[in-house]
């Protein structure tokens, strides 16, 4: 099992945090919530589904298990996402009502309404139909988080169409990957976008990406923003607001069944090929709606929610977009990062906006801990009334002080676990409800039930450890791998045949609250974001100087984990090179392959690798030596000198 990031023993924690009277008794979510699904866990969620979003056509079945691992939610019912996030919200009356506040990095800010949002989504669409689109077909979007990513997704979800988000962050190879995997035929994307005071291009990897020909895109539609020069492909390439100011803001939403899919989305896992990770819409909206009401305390007429997750995310996806949108929520979108120009940007859009309800991760907290509290209170952060966290642990330092310096000592912190699999938030506290206890997530959500079990499937009861599994199908829950029913079956079901494993490991505390401890398999999270080990080994040797890497991922104070590369060079290449010029080659390979976001913090060259005598790189003794520890014992290594030589090369 990896170590829980921050190291140290956070179990122990005693502190408590009940909700005070006054957040008590305006709550959204009562009490009763958790004794209706325990009750009747379906009934519950057929409840949520009428409750919190317009059907075409009703449905009649919650679930069918008939085939599992393969689950179907509603599956009689029709339902239109994107008329859910839009129209029903404007025929209510709700048109005037701002959906979003986009701040550019540059300052640049725009306020658009649900009525505006509606009609811009009613437009892209029709543009999507003139260039082929039609229900099932895929759509691949690479754009930084402005206004038209939203729209994008929207429109594509309003045709019944599969969007996939490829994360701007991304390099023209692994954009590649994802457009064959996924056969898509459209490319939806920008010059560029404003990142840390510059303008970063995203459609030189495009044409990258399709310069072979080879591909079924036929349209590219390029979104204006970052201002930079751009080449143009005649008959490929078109401007988003020359096309779309073709069109009508007419268009009739049309009911899609609830299994229809809705978007498939890339996510590391062991292999060296990344998983796209399939969600359909029915279930999904309603988990993403439910959850997002209740764990944010959603006031939709007064609150204003931030989340600070990029849509090439899960937590873009479902606390972005489908989510808040689908709730009638006001929220902020901010294009760039956090210290540009100056570290208390985030600070500085909370007091702009007023925003009541900020969702971020641990990372950032710990960021910010670092550049110290007197950048936060430079600002008016009153308005604040739920902190939420996600995407790795969070150490109890952190998030006291997420409460105490972010919070003004007095809003309530949800820690929540989920994945990109899960579609939704499983494991958070309710902020109306739960006594929240620092460093751990707490309690499965309701309608949700899970354990922790030992490696052969047994229960490890309270103040055990183990293995994190999900023990009943829940809406949001993915509905497989593209292209690929085996390696979801694999993946998640071979474990325990009857139980979700989602490869966490996990502590159960005396009361029942759940620890979440972090990654069992080669799956790294780097700043919230997963990272696998095999991908970016497999990644470094296709480096022509590279025979072997290993690659693990190294407690760091702040990324929770970074990623830390062991490579050992083909014996031509020994000594050609200093250490330096090897380790910065490789980064910026790994960067081209991959994506800046999985550049080794550290790269040692080494002579060898320490491996088992069946030949199993031991990887447990490499995060040994990237952290700085005391190697353990080494017996069962074939070449016990290996492990010198690689001490020697990490303390050059
Ligand atoms: C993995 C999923 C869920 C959106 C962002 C990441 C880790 C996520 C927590 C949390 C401890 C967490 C898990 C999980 N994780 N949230 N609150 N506490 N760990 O999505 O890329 O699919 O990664 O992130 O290890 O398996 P993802």
């Amino acid at each position: 099992m990896s170590d829980s990031p921050q190291g140290g023993n956070l179990l122990h924690e005693e502190r408590r945090f009940p909700p005070s009277p006054e957040f008590q008794s305006q709550a959204i979510a009562k009490p009763e919530l958790y004794q209706a699904a325990t009750k009747n866990r379906l009934g519950f969620w057929a409840d949520q589904a009428r409750g919190l979003l317009h059907w075409h056509t009703p449905f009649t079945q919650t679930l069918d298990w008939s085939n599992p691992p393969f689950a179907r939610w509603f599956a009689d019912g029709a339902l239109n996402v994107s008329y859910n996030c839009l129209d029903r919200h404007v025929e209510a009356g709700l048109g005037d009502r701002v959906a979003l506040h986009f701040e550019g990095e540059p300052g640049d800010s725009r306020a658009i309404t649900y009525a505006e949002l509606t009609t811009e989504v009613k437009k892209a669409a029709n543009m999507l139909i003139a260039h082929g689109v039609k229900a099932g077909d895929r759509i691949i979007l690479y754009m930084p988080l402005v206004p038209e990513a939203v729209i994008a997704m929207l429109a594509v979800a309003r045709l019944g169409a599969i969007h996939s988000v490829v994360f701007g962050g991304f390099s023209a190879e692994s954009l590649r990957a994802r457009i064959d995997d996924a056969d898509a035929t459209v490319v939806i994307t920008a010059d560029g976008g404003n990142r840390k005071g510059s303008v970063f291009a995203l459609k030189p990897a495009v044409d990258q990406a399709l310069a072979d020909g080879k591909t079924n895109v036929r349209s590219v539609i390029v979104v204006k923003r970052g201002g930079n020069d751009v080449e143009w492909n005649a008959g490929l390439d078109f401007w988003w607001h020359d096309e779309i100011a073709k069109h009508s803001d007419e268009h009739t939403a049309e009911g899609f069944e609830a299994e229809n899919p809705l978007f498939i989305l890339y996510t590391s896992g062991t292999t060296g090929k990344p998983k796209g990770i399939l969600h359909t819409s029915g279930g999904y909206l309603t988990q993403a709606a439910f959850t997002h009401k209740n764990i944010f305390d959603l006031h939709p007429e007064t609150d204003v929610y931030w989340c600070t997750a990029d849509v090439g995310w899960i937590t873009g996806h479902s606390y972005v977009v489908y989510g808040p949108l689908a709730n009638g929520a006001t929220q902020v979108i901010y294009e760039g990062t956090p210290d540009t120009p100056h570290p208390g940007r985030w600070w500085e859009i909370i007091e702009k906006y007023r925003v009541s309800l900020f969702y971020t991760a641990p990372t950032a907290i710990r960021t910010f801990m670092k550049l110290g509290r007197e950048i936060p209170q430079k600002f008016d952060l009153s308005s604040l009334r739920v902190l939420g966290s996600v995407g790795e642990p969070i150490n109890p330092e952190a998030w006291m002080w997420y409460r105490d310096v972010i919070g003004g000592g007095k809003t309530p912190v949800v820690d929540t676990w989920w994945q990109t699999e899960t579609g939704a938030i499983m494991i958070s506290a309710l902020p109306g409800i739960t006594a929240a206890k620092p460093g751990s997530a707490q309690v499965p959500m309701p309608g949700i039930t899970l354990d922790v079990v030992s490696e052969d499937g047994v229960p490890v009861g309270p103040d055990g450890s183990g293995l994190l599994v999900i023990t009943e199908p829940w809406p949001s829950m993915l509905r497989g791998i593209w292209g690929d029913p085996e390696r979801y079956k694999e993946t998640y079901w071979s474990k325990f045949g009857d139980r979700y494993f989602a490869g966490d490991g996990a502590h159960l505390d005396a009361d029942g609250d759940v620890w979440l401890l972090g990654r069992v398999d080669d799956v790294m999270n780097v700043s919230g974001h997963r990272l696998s080990t095999m991908e970016i080994e497999s990644a470094i040797v296709a480096h022509p100087m590279a025979a072997e890497a290993a690659v693990v991922g190294a407690a760091d104070e702040t990324t929770g984990q970074a990623v830390v590369a062991f490579v050992i060079l083909k014996s031509r290449f020994v000594g050609t090179l200093s250490d330096e010029e090897v380790s910065q080659q490789i980064r910026a390979w790994v960067g081209e392959q991959i994506g800046a976001i999985a550049k080794p913090r550290t790269v040692f060259v080494v002579g060898e690798l320490p491996k088992t005598r069946s030949g199993k790189i031991m990887r447990r003794l490499l995060r040994d030596i990237a952290e700085g520890r005391e190697i353990g014992d080494t017996t069962t290594l074939t070449d016990t000198t290996v492990v010198r030589t690689i001490n020697t090369a990490v303390n050059d």
